[in-house]
């Protein structure tokens, strides 16, 4: 039977070879994208670009002098701050949901750093200016890199600006606004977190703006069974200013700032709600990402550094208020795990510069209030005082192979109080350290760093991870399939220690180290060859997670699955020869994956197991004898 299965699908898949375009083709092409907005301002046009405001006192014009390509350039002349400057509303030219690519040529009269940026009102009626990509001019012409953006729905009066440091005159030519190609992600592929069911969860970090594009959405809800907000659960995101001083006034108690989620937050949590992911929340206390206004006396910019008294009391507040808002509006959302404290060891474990961060960046605010890493321990007490049952605790920490003694004495002083769970191992990893191929770290001290903290019996999670390498390393791809293989299976090695594994992105294009390529996925979607090293070999025809997380009230912790599809093994929404190939395949214990829908899909003779009766009733289905399944 096995072998008579085993030709029949031979033969189909030489079939679907014949008839059908090869996917990886259909792939590559992609479905263009169109011109949104491309003007190298040749019909002296330079209406669609206004300056920011009444308050900005630039002046645009068409301008024939020293244009980049063609006879004309836009020119701004009379900036009189480094914010001035030529501005395009995206009000009738770009939709939420879709992934847009800009870019410009500009040149600054002078030295100077010159930004495409992003501006924008969210629903609580804040401004948000974000620098989106950046260029140096020295005088002459350079191009603005590309940079790929996706709007969400409640972002109101967004606009594309061009600024430089100063009040240098600015000129500006072949702007570029286009729609990105849509990349289908591939669906022939196995899931990560199947393919690590039996292990821990596979995750990935996502910012709003990334998973507000359809694309990253289908990758996300195939490949992982956790998030982590990249950004929007920081402190900086989470804390009001304008309203910590109003109270503040009102009360006369200095305190409690003001905690809220804002709508970058809500647009990742109702989707984790919608399809029902689990949260790693990140990150409560931490020296980056923490405006500097929450340490003063009177929540102003500037004003006088409180004391330690205030601070614990304040960071009592903080931590009840993050999880209360999370408790009030996300009930329903499982928060399985949270970063307490982040980075409060240098390497070699001592703790970090006192200081502001905006004057030294890397030193700590906590620090300087409290003189030492002493903050941390009531950070926990007060995250276990607050946090559901259900979440774990964790520290969290970079280069955490250089920290772990320090590590592991906090660790374990922290878990034997009752308040810590676990440890956070970021790993953002360099596979070719200085533009070598000698990795930093190798896979031997990662493997052996790990190793040490999985026999310490605290949770450990894989928080971060990432592995860049240098462009200018030939074969960088193949070592980095290498070095991926060589951590996974250190971290699969302590699969029993290991709780969850996520890595800090999507797609490298959208990394944040994204000169460096260093995620499974290329800026299409496409799986790299570090995803086939990790996956292959493993035994992932064994369905998805049967792992069941803790939740919530109402909630249930798996994935929805797309609705029942009789037929579609592949559940790619058709029923096609490449179903029946499948099948047969499976059926032949040939190396493929079935998911769980799939199977579930696939099973027409009323049975609970995939057999030839299945296989049959589908070919007949597809040869037009049977016309139900
Ligand atoms: C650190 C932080 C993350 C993130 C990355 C860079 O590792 O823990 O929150 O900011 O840097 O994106």
């Amino acid at each position: 039977m096995k072998k008579l299965l085993r030709s029949a699908a031979l033969c189909l898949s030489a079939l679907l070879t014949l008839t059908s375009t090869p996917l990886s083709a259909v792939q590559a092409a992609g479905q263009a994208g169109k011109d949104i907005y491309v003007t190298g301002f040749e019909d002296g046009d330079v209406s669609k670009f206004s300056k920011r405001g009444d308050d900005d006192t630039s002046v645009i014009k068409a301008s024939t002098s020293d244009p980049h390509s063609g006879d004309y350039c836009m020119e701004v002349t009379e900036r009189d701050q480094g914010w001035n400057g030529p501005s395009i509303a995206l009000k009738d030219l770009c939709e939420p949901g879709v992934l847009y690519i800009a870019s410009a040529w500009v040149k600054a009269k002078w030295y100077n750093s010159c930004k495409l940026s992003m501006q924008y009102t969210d629903s609580e009626g804040v401004q948000h200016y974000n620098n989106l990509s950046k260029a140096t001019s020295q005088g002459e012409w350079v191009k603005i890199p590309e940079i790929r953006f996706c709007l969400f729905d409640s972002m109101k009066d967004v606009s594309l600006y061009i600024e430089c440091d100063d009040k240098a005159d600015l000129c500006v030519d072949d702007f570029k606004l286009t729609e990105a190609p849509f990349f289908e992600i591939q669906k022939d592929i196995p899931s990560l977190k199947d393919v690590f069911a039996d292990c821990f969860k596979l995750g990935g970090a996502v910012t709003a703006s990334e998973i507000a594009a359809k694309s990253t959405q289908a990758l996300v809800l195939k490949h992982y069974n956790s998030l982590t907000l990249g950004n929007e659960l920081k402190p900086e995101n989470m804390l009001r200013q304008k309203a910590s001083q109003e109270l503040y006034e009102e009360t006369g108690d200095n305190t409690a700032a003001v905690v809220k989620l804002n709508d970058a937050a809500r647009y990742i949590l109702d989707f984790c709600r919608k399809y029902k992911i689990p949260v790693r929340g990140h990150v409560l206390v931490w020296y980056s990402q923490t405006p500097y206004w929450f340490f003063t006396e009177d929540f102003t910019d500037n004003g006088a550094i409180v004391g330690k008294e205030t601070m614990l009391k304040r960071m009592e507040n903080y931590i009840k208020d993050v999880f209360g808002v999370l408790d009030e509006e996300y009930p329903d959302v499982d928060f399985y795990a949270w970063d307490v404290v982040n980075e409060a060891f240098l390497d070699g474990g001592t703790p970090r510069e006192p200081g502001k961060y905006e004057d030294y960046n890397g030193s700590s605010a906590w620090v300087k209030i409290f003189g030492d890493n002493s903050f941390i321990p009531p950070a926990f007490e007060y995250a276990r005082k607050y946090a559901r049952k259900t979440t774990k605790l964790y520290y969290n920490d970079f280069n955490e192979y250089m920290k772990v003694d320090a590590m592991l004495k906090l660790g374990k002083e922290l878990h034997e109080k009752g308040w810590l769970d676990g440890l956070g191992l970021q790993s953002h990893l360099d596979v070719t350290n200085n533009s070598t191929s000698d990795p930093f770290p190798s896979v031997q001290q990662y493997a052996a760093a790990l190793d040490k903290f999985c026999e310490s019996g605290l949770d450990i999670q894989i928080t971060e991870l990432d592995a860049t390498y240098a462009h200018s390393v030939s074969n960088g791809d193949s070592l980095q399939a290498k070095y991926y293989k060589g951590i996974m299976d250190a971290i699969v090695k302590n699969k029993d220690k290991i709780s969850a594994v996520i890595f800090w992105g999507t797609t490298d294009d959208q990394s944040w180290r994204g000169d460096r390529t260093p995620l499974l996925f290329d800026g299409e979607y496409k799986a790299k060859s570090c995803f086939d090293a990790i996956v292959e070999g493993r035994d992932y025809t064994t369905g998805p997670s049967t792992q069941t997380t803790t939740t919530t009230s109402s909630s249930s912790s798996s994935v929805d699955e797309p609705e029942l599809k009789k037929g579609d093994a592949d559940c790619n929404g058709k029923v096609q020869i490449a179903d029946a190939v499948l099948l047969a395949r499976y059926i032949a214990e040939d190396d493929v994956v079935v998911t769980a829908q799939g199977k579930a899909n696939a099973e027409l003779s009323g049975d609970t197991s995939l057999t030839s009766d299945d296989l049959i009733k589908l070919l007949e289905f597809l040869a037009g004898s049977n016309k139900t399944l």
